[in-house]
């Protein structure tokens, strides 16, 4: 068994004074040390991945991007290339993550391109997929989840599926009120989440093997924090989380990192 927890920094920590603190903190606190099967990475603003690669030198804690431009190179203005996220050591990529999707306008067969551009690079990506709460009171979870993992995955062979990571994040559980005017944001419970990612792996299953689904790390996220991590991360098919705003302090992150350790001792 393993985990992988992820922090997406978002557009919440933006200064080189208070990412340093930031990391130095966590590093500190949860990065010096190999923890046998638990991974974890911090997505950040582009701008400061430089700044953290220094930073998170000699740490275990992992680099990763929040997104980056479909395409290789070109007259693209204000994109950032897979290239320079190559050279700046980042480990892992966010890939439609809803917030791109929703309100940036991001479209599958640009995601597709993304996660195969990235494999191309030795790149992982975190390709990022969820309902919003419309779509779940439609009764339309099935096919918008199918739909983004068939975009998605368009092309790509069973042994990149070994470099892939796929959140599954309800959108009406992000901490975001900008995607969810008028709802009350909350995690998913257990078994919706359960649920969730028991549909995602069998659509693995169907349109890969059993065994490349059964090995797939597949995290949640949507309001994880350290009062409901431990319920979410002991069920057997969350194999980790995407934090956002518990990610952006160490004394919210520490708790989920020792809450997977736990589990897996
Ligand atoms: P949240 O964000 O943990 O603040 O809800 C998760 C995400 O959007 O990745």
């Amino acid at each position: 068994m393993k985990f992988v927890l992820g922090g997406n920094w978002k557009l919440q920590i933006n200064t080189i004074e208070d990412t340093i603190t930031t990391l130095r903190d966590m590093t500190s606190k949860f990065g010096t040390q190999q923890i046998d099967g638990v991974e974890i990475f911090l997505a950040l603003p582009f701008t400061l991945l430089s700044l953290a690669k220094e930073e998170l030198k000699g740490s275990t804690i992992q680099l990763a991007a929040q997104n980056v431009a479909s395409t290789e190179k070109g007259a693209y203005t204000g994109e950032v290339s897979v290239e320079s996220l190559v050279e700046l050591d980042v480990e892992y990529v966010l890939v439609g993550h809803s917030e791109r999707r929703i309100i940036f306008g991001e479209k599958g067969p640009e995601l597709n391109k993304k996660m195969k551009l990235l494999l191309e690079h030795n790149l992982k990506p975190v390709y990022c997929v969820g309902e919003t709460a419309q779509q779940r009171q439609s009764g339309l979870f099935d096919e918008v989840i199918s739909q983004q993992l068939a975009e998605g995955f368009e092309g790509i062979t069973e042994d990149a599926l070994s470099e892939i990571i796929i959140a599954y994040e309800p959108v009406w559980a992000i901490n975001n009120p900008e995607l969810n005017p008028g709802i009350e944001i909350q995690a998913a419970t257990p078994e919706q989440a359960i649920d969730a990612h028991k549909f995602i792996r069998s659509w693995f299953v169907t349109n890969y093997s059993d065994d490349a689904a059964s090995r797939l790390i597949i995290q949640y996220g949507g309001s994880m924090k350290p009062s409901n991590a431990e319920t979410l991360l002991s069920q057997s098919d969350i194999n980790g989380g995407l934090i956002g705003g518990a990610s952006l302090r160490s004394e919210t992150l520490g708790p989920i990192v020792d809450i997977a350790v736990k589990l897996l001792s």
